[in-house]
């Protein structure tokens, strides 16, 4: 990756969500080869995979994702579970994430209890649970009206200043402005791939011979 704020761009239906759970490891590419740090995937074990998953990425689902009939701090608690953080440090993170997205007034709350702004923020916390250094959301402004919606931007932005790699994943043109890089995907394929800001493009970069060379390194 060259740039650790990446935003994937593309209509509904045009491999997006496919893109994330390659990119998180959440599925094998049926062709091609997905290095992850320097790691070819396809070979791994799944109990590997999910242990790699769980220890470095963190996930935000476009539908949230939380467990039902579950208070927002067992669901932060869930992937510290996985990872087997002893249960009081594990309670104690889960808190900390919960107060950091504003959620400190509603640890025993149940998703259903919540609303779709204050889900998303439980979900984000969540996703942080174990210090991923990189965060995959699909659509994670989706749901929510605009003003909530620029609170968690602002979370993402936030996290992204203390050094996490970000991947977003929207159908939302000005949302994709504000990040680094941003690649756009159609039926499938990358059609362009650029800056967010200067606007540099990086097409050439794919086009270019060196590209198919660097990438078998
Ligand atoms: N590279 C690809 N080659 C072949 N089929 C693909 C590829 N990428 C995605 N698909 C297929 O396209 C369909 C839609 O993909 P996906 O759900 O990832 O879209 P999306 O962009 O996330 O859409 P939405 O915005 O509605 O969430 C799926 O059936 C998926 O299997
Ligand atoms: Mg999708």
């Amino acid at each position: 990756m060259f740039d650790d704020y990446w935003h994937i761009y593309g209509e509904s239906g045009s491999g997006k969500s496919t893109l994330m759970n390659i990119i998180g490891a959440l599925d094998r590419p049926t062709e091609g080869e997905y290095y992850f740090n320097g790691v070819d995937i396809s070979k791994l074990s799944d109990k590997k995979l999910s242990k790699i998953r769980n220890s470095t990425i963190g996930f935000v689902f476009q539908n949230f994702n939380l467990i039902p009939r579950t208070s927002a701090l067992k669901n932060v608690e869930l992937p510290m579970v996985y990872g087997k953080v002893p249960k009081k440090e594990r309670i104690s993170r889960a808190k900390e994430l919960l107060d950091m997205v504003e959620m400190s007034s509603r640890y025993d709350h149940n998703p259903n209890e919540l609303s779709g702004g204050q889900k998303q923020r439980v979900a984000i916390a969540r996703a942080m649970a174990n210090n991923p250094s990189i965060i995959l959301a699909d659509e994670p402004t989706g749901a929510l009206d605009s003003k909530t919606g620029r609170t968690i931007m602002d979370l993402f932005h936030n996290l992204h200043s203390q050094g996490k790699t970000i991947v977003l994943i929207t159908h939302n043109p000005e949302l994709a402005k504000e990040t680094e890089r941003i690649v756009t995907i159609s039926d499938g394929n990358i059609i362009s791939d650029s800056r967010g800001s200067s606007g540099e493009d990086y097409s050439e970069i794919y086009n270019s011979e060196e590209w198919g060379e660097d990438n078998e390194n």
